[in-house]
């Protein structure tokens, strides 16, 4: 049986009186990667944010309908706090805090009551490896985050994003700031990450979305106009305006 890790039911986003997202209903699977694709101004990051509930903190936003996370409504059963533990966030510029390597690791984890030295250092070990960094700064643990390279930076935000073993993880074009061998590092980070975790990746790379990604949704004009496996979706979209996209943003 498809296990729906989140759940997405006639959602739309309202800023002022613009529609941004137009009554969207699809589900994420668990363990899965779901690529978000869709021109810009489309709605992607509106959704990933929403996901998260970062448009709680936009005065003028209208959010109608349910998102599930393991069926528990995110806006009605789940606290903010607990559900940002749960679905992380990495966006498209990494930004680090200003504080030491392992500082921003630890930071997630200290605030939900983790102290022991002991702990921190083997939490900072785990998620440096997952994120594969481990290796290029483990002698360098107390330098200052912003002095990585911003492939570093950004494989540190994934790390700091693991560091309180989040269930879910949304990536808004994670990659597209980065050059083509920090790009596939990460994607092949996300392709491991995928094991205990549900990915969802914003990405205007097609040729990303079909390397990495299971399932890919296309979005146009805040609407869902197609989703299916994402082999199937680029050999044979079925609606007009899919095969249009992908013949533009294949080039
Ligand atoms: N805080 C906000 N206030 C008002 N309008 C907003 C806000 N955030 C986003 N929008 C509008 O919502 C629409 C969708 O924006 P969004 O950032 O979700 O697009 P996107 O698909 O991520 O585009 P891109 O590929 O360029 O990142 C845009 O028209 C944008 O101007
Ligand atoms: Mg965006």
């Amino acid at each position: 049986m498809v296990n729906e890790k989140i759940c997405i039911q006639n959602l739309s986003v309202r800023y002022g009186d613009v529609n941004i997202l137009k009554d969207i209903s699809t589900f994420f699977k668990e363990n899965s990667i779901t690529a978000l694709i869709g021109s810009s101004g489309c709605g992607k990051s509106t959704l990933l944010r929403t996901i998260n509930r970062l448009t709680d903190l936009d005065g003028n936003c209208a959010v109608e309908g349910k998102i599930l996370l393991d069926k528990k409504d995110i806006f009605r059963d789940i606290g903010a706090n607990e559900l940002r533990k749960r679905v992380g966030m990495v966006f498209q510029k990494p930004n680090p805090f200003d504080m030491s390597i392992y500082d921003n690791i630890a930071f997630g984890p200290r605030i939900h009551g983790i102290k022991s030295k002991i702990d921190l250092d083997e939490i900072a070990e785990n998620t440096l490896r997952s994120a594969a960094l481990w290796d290029e700064v483990k002698d360098y643990l107390k330098k200052n985050a912003l002095k990585l390279s911003g492939g570093q930076q950004q494989r540190l935000c994934i790390a700091r994003a693991l560091a309180v073993k989040p269930e879910v993880l949304l990536m808004d074009e994670a990659t597209s700031a980065l050059d083509p061998t920090s790009a596939a590092k990460i994607e092949e980070v996300m392709l491991e990450l995928k094991q205990r975790c549900t990915i969802i990746a914003v990405t205007h790379s097609m040729a990303q979305a079909i390397r990495i990604s299971d399932k890919t949704v296309f979005l146009a004009n805040g609407m869902i106009i197609e989703e299916a496996d994402t082999a199937k979706l680029f050999t044979s979209p079925q609606e007009a305006k899919t095969k249009q996209f992908i013949k533009s943003a294949l080039g």
